[in-house]
């Protein structure tokens, strides 16, 4: 079995996911055995902080032996995807991939003979959505008919929360002004709204009264971020986003919580006060990274 996207998955897997990093995170001591003398291989081609260290401290946490790879330093790059795959796949158990584009996901997955998990491309970031809903979940007990708005650009992390909304019961407004074109779905848009769980809008003052959960990300995904051709993008980007910064003054009086898969970049999507707002549950969504993470290793391999 692989993650590559949540929309393949069935609701009972995602809502089984969910559960076992609740537990894993409750009782850690009864899986510190859980992965001895099995190891996970973690291929990157874009930068990372959580995703990385959550896969080899949680694989650590298990008990297993997790292996660092950066796309430049290996031979990933000069070689065929699916062979290197192939070969990785004889020497460790598990792995996760992140790959700037899905094809190559979906390449590497085809080729993979050992589970295989998407840690991000341009069009899903599954893992990440899995630790919102665990991160939803302990803070407002519930999963079905909680109402999420996710402002910003439609994107990957976007795309998996819908996914995510629609396996568990939970609603996604999305108020987003700028789509990814790389990253737009909608094939899954078409499921999540005709399921009663997915909407457009523009009004985000509407949407943010009706919520019990805001999120938000990056205007401008990471690879790009030290990109030259891409300034005036970025500029562009800053300049149509500003009215949808998340601050104290947008979420005035409302009785909701904050999300951002992080990096976040303070004064930009959000004002960097609300990260340590008491209706923030980011850095727990950050935490909770790892013990996501520890219960996909568990659950994809088999444990
Ligand atoms: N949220 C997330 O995926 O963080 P990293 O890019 O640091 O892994
Ligand atoms: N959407 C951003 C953040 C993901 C953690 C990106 O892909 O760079």
């Amino acid at each position: 079995m692989h993650l590559v996207r949540l929309k393949d998955w069935s609701s009972d897997d995602v809502l089984d996911a969910v559960e076992r990093a609740i537990e894993v995170k409750r009782n850690p001591k009864q899986y510190a055995q859980a992965m001895v003398g099995r190891s996970l291989g973690l291929l990157f081609q874009k930068t990372s902080t959580r995703t990385r260290c959550a896969g080899e401290v949680g694989m650590a946490q298990l008990g297993g032996h997790a292996l660092y790879m950066d796309w430049r330093s290996t031979n990933f790059g000069l070689a065929d995807l699916g062979d290197e795959i192939r070969v990785l796949s004889r020497y460790v158990d598990l792995i996760v991939v992140r790959l700037l584009h899905h094809e190559d996901v979906v390449r590497a997955a085809t080729a993979a003979t050992v589970p295989l998990m998407n840690g991000c491309c341009n069009r899903y970031h599954p893992m990440q959505a899995l630790a919102d809903l665990m991160t939803i979940q302990e803070s407002l007990g519930r999963l079905q008919g909680v109402r999420l708005t996710y402002v910003g650009v439609l994107n990957n992390v976007c795309n998996s929360l819908v996914a995510a909304g629609l396996k568990v019961g939970m609603h996604v407004t999305a108020v987003t002004p700028e789509v990814n074109a790389a990253a737009e779905d909608n094939e899954l848009y078409s499921q999540a709204a005709a399921a009663g769980l997915f909407t457009r809008s523009d009004d985000l003052h509407g949407a943010l009264k009706r919520s019990d959960v805001v999120y938000t990300d990056t205007w401008i995904d990471m690879e790009y971020f030290s990109d030259p051709a891409y300034e005036e993008e970025k500029d562009r980007r800053i300049r149509l986003f500003q009215p949808f910064q998340l601050n104290a003054a947008l979420l005035a009086g409302l009785d909701l919580r904050i999300m951002h898969c992080l990096p976040a970049h303070r004064g930009y999507e959000i004002d960097g006060a609300l990260l340590d707002d008491p209706r923030s549950i980011v850095f727990d969504q950050a935490e909770n990274r790892m013990h996501g993470q520890k219960a996909l290793i568990l659950k994809l391999g088999g444990c």
